[in-house]
């Protein structure tokens, strides 16, 4: 019999490739870069999986363009805005993602983040750079106190959990809004649940751990910014999309807020004009959960899922198990 065949949108960690190779045919995009819209659809067509990363758009066409002998598509992430699960499920594929593994490492990242740009390391690291540094000086790249302080954490998933965790060394307290109060998460941790406008005017950081959906796109706009402090810093690991960009520039141009860590955008990998000339933000290129030990993790859950939809079972992270039902036998 004919081994399944799986096409792979971009270089993963070889882990992954081995453990579909087991069993599957399996071909990778070789070159450094995601694929065009044309070369996605010539590829992908009629395979039998598909893993996919956050940067390809998977809608109906793309589903259409895979084919009827198409199982699954595994995204290569925990977000899944980029795929059209509806989609899938009307044509009887599984969609998956790969929650749980990355949630320690995006969580670091937001820290990172927050400690980044409160305490100017990277402007600092330009600076001695330049070589601008000529001794030691008492008012030299002052920046904000984090101990102590109020940390707002908007979203309170697995993420924003582990987020707030991380917040005990550094006697904070915290405010989290969220859908509905999490007793078990306000016991570990004292954070009080809120709504985002009190968050807002209250939190010194303001952290975003929420998916991207309708209701979460331009979360953060011109209003919201407007309520935060001016001494206040917005950390974004979550999706770009989130935050109305032009307005965050504006904010942080006119020093309405102070600072901000990103680590996605709007329209990745483009940035806002005038973004990358403020001194304020720190802005790495997507990497929440770039470890080399979270990224093979994500390589061997997306193959697992890709083996067991090939296998005939609802995968382990499966979105939309309601496709069964629309599975051809
Ligand atoms: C990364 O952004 C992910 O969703 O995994
Ligand atoms: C969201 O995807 C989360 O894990 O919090």
């Amino acid at each position: 019999m004919a081994k399944p065949t799986v096409y792979v949108t971009k270089q993963v960690p070889e882990t992954a490739i081995r453990l579909l190779e087991k069993q599957c045919e399996v071909e990778v995009n070789p070159e450094d870069r995601s694929l065009t819209r044309e070369e996605l659809l010539a590829k992908v067509r009629g395979k039998n999986a598909v893993l996919t990363m956050l940067s390809d758009t998977i809608d109906a066409t793309v589903l259409d363009a895979v084919g009827p002998r198409c199982t699954i598509i595994a995204n290569y992430a925990v977000g899944y805005n980029n795929i059209d699960i509806l989609a899938a499920t009307e044509r009887g594929i599984f969609a998956t993602n790969t929650p749980d593994v990355l949630t320690d490492a995006t969580a670091d990242m937001a820290w990172a983040l927050l400690l980044a740009v409160a305490r100017r390391v990277v402007e600092g690291d330009r600076f001695t750079r330049a070589g601008k540094f000529k001794g030691w000086g008492p008012l030299m790249l002052l920046g904000m106190e984090v101990t102590g302080k109020t940390l707002g954490v908007i979203g309170a998933g697995r993420i924003g959990q582990a987020f707030a965790k991380r917040a005990h060394g550094f006697n904070m307290k915290i405010l989290y809004t969220a859908n509905k109060p999490k007793p078990e998460f306000e016991a570990q941790t004292g954070a009080k649940f809120t709504d985002r406008d009190t968050l807002l005017r209250e939190a010194d950081f303001v952290s975003l751990h929420v998916p991207l959906t309708p209701s979460t796109r331009h979360l953060i706009g011109e209003q919201e910014l407007g309520l935060m402090k001016k001494s206040a810093i917005l950390i974004n690991t979550a999706r770009g999309p989130v935050v109305d960009e032009k307005a965050l520039v504006r904010a942080l141009k006119e020093k309405r807020i102070w600072g901000a860590g990103l680590d996605v955008f709007e329209r990745e990998p483009e940035l806002e004009p005038g973004l990358a000339e403020l001194d304020s933000v720190v802005i790495p290129p997507h990497l929440g959960s770039a470890t080399i030990e979270t990224r093979d993790k994500m390589g061997v859950l997306a193959a697992e899922n890709i083996l067991a939809a090939l296998a005939g079972k609802v995968p382990p992270n499966c979105l939309n198990p309601e496709a069964t039902s629309k599975r051809r036998s």
